[in-house]
């Protein structure tokens, strides 16, 4: 089937070449020429594990297409928006500029049976207000909202493979023929027996959010134990298992540390309780605030605790930091815990010296004031302490022993209680982690 993309950031250009090695022909349309350019030659604008390859055998394929004019996308039977939603400047509501903007570039070349379907995180009530513009313009159109649930660092496989499809479907569309299509889409996910829950506009749209805020709150959950485990003596990581085992619970999502950051979790809760402020039901997400504020805590921690192993002041103190990344195997930044905290610390006084092995060119843009190191070895060369925030494999799998050798004090911080406390001990260093002993 001939698809197009409308916005080739994280989300399009992963899923344009997710579509195109299902089979179909794609055309992934964005503004910016340098973005088109690189996609065109298969190389992916950040760094997402993966995803080169799908790029080269789409376009290899023939199939996979990146332009900048977006009537390119006449002729496509359906049109996925995959557009940003950001967090307006200085508010909590999501920024609906971009989709408001690709709608309106998408009208002209929508044709009597094109499908429009949305995969961007928005606000529910979005879905039935575009729907009514489709319509207005482009009677026989259609618009179903479909939201995508990957996460970085994994995006292809989560699209290849995702856990379940969600379809909003238009209640105009009595014979469900957008639904057809779409299945027609992704016929090999179903195949392969992928759910599919088939559902109104209102819950898709929710669905998403819900879920972003289900984990948020587990993250901020075992955030609030590590505090009481920092109150009691009680060590948090050793909690999280022993809760874990209960399936009703599970483990996944309880890894307590600096908190969650990134592009999404974060300006998705605020944008969910800026919306329910205005349906007049705030109180059903009152919980949200706290989740934030837990969260937001932590990286104030981090900090606290550096000033205990510097003996009460980081002022004119060298601190390496592992990690500026909001996450290991991204390149993203975007609030980043491990970038805030390295931040604040810069801010108070200390001589930081930051490195990562993807995200250093995202972090300057960001902090141009930080001093930046290439490895952790060099990051470390001066270091009173060092401080580990982004886990990436390289810096679990550190040699305490060796990398000790560099150091003028052997001090580390585990922001993501990564490392084996003991080895550390072990080999001479103070250890200190947020909610353990
Ligand atoms: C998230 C959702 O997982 C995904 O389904 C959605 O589509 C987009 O938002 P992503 O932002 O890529 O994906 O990252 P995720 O793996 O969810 O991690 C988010 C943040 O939580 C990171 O900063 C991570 O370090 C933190 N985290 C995660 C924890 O602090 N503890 C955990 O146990 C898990």
């Amino acid at each position: 089937m001939r698809l197009s993309v409308i916005g080739c950031g994280y989300l399009g250009a992963v899923h344009a070449a997710s579509m195109a090695v299902l089979g179909h022909e794609v055309v992934g349309v964005d503004l910016d020429a340098d973005k088109v350019d690189a996609l065109n030659r298969a190389q992916a604008p950040f760094f997402e594990p993966g995803l080169s390859d799908v790029l080269a055998q789409g376009i290899a394929s023939g199939r996979l297409t990146f332009t900048t004019d977006v009537t390119l996308a006449h002729g496509s039977r359906v049109h996925f928006l995959c557009v940003g939603t950001p967090q307006k400047r200085g508010e909590n509501a999501a920024d609906l500029a971009y989709v408001n903007a690709a709608v309106e570039a998408l009208l002209p070349s929508l044709e009597p049976g094109d499908l429009v379907v949305g995969k961007s995180t928005v606000p529910v009530g979005t879905a039935g207000r575009l729907a009514e513009r489709v319509r207005e313009v482009s009677p026989g159109a259609h618009l179903v909202w479909n939201p995508e649930f990957l996460r970085e660092g994994h995006a292809v496989d989560d699209t290849l493979h995702p856990d379940r499809l969600v379809y909003g479907l238009p209640p105009e569309d009595v014979d469900r023929h957008s639904e057809a299509v779409l299945d027609e889409v992704y016929a090999s996910l179903l195949a392969e027996g992928v759910p599919k829950v088939a559902t109104d506009y209102a819950t898709a749209e929710l669905v998403k959010v819900a879920a972003n805020s289900f984990l948020a709150t587990k993250i901020s959950f075992i955030n609030a134990m590590a505090e009481m485990c920092e109150a009691t003596g009680g060590d948090v990581t050793v909690l999280a298992d022993a809760i874990g085992h209960d399936a009703r619970i599970g483990r996944r999502f309880l890894n307590a540390g600096l908190g969650f950051g990134g592009g999404c979790l974060p300006k998705d809760i605020r944008a969910f309780m800026a919306r329910a402020g205005e349906l007049g039901v705030d109180q059903a997400l009152s919980f949200l605030r706290e989740v934030d504020s837990i969260n937001m805590r932590r990286r104030v921690r981090m900090v606290d605790l550096a000033r205990e192993v510097c003996g009460g002041s980081i002022v004119g103190r060298n601190i390496a930091v592992l990690g500026a990344a909001f996450k290991p195997d991204s390149d993203d930044t975007r609030d980043s815990p491990a970038l805030n905290v390295a931040t604040q610390m810069h801010l108070q006084g200390a001589r930081v010296v930051l490195t990562d092995p993807q995200a250093i060119e995202n972090a300057r843009r960001m902090v141009p004031d930080l001093k930046f190191a290439d490895t952790a070895e060099e990051a470390a060369a001066d270091a009173d302490v060092v401080v580990l925030l982004t886990e990436w494999e390289e810096y679990r799998t550190l040699d305490p022993a060796a990398f000790g050798e560099l150091v003028a004090h052997r001090r580390i911080l585990d922001g993501r209680n990564a490392l084996d406390p003991a080895a550390w001990r072990a080999a001479g260093w103070t250890y200190r982690a947020l909610g353990r002993p």
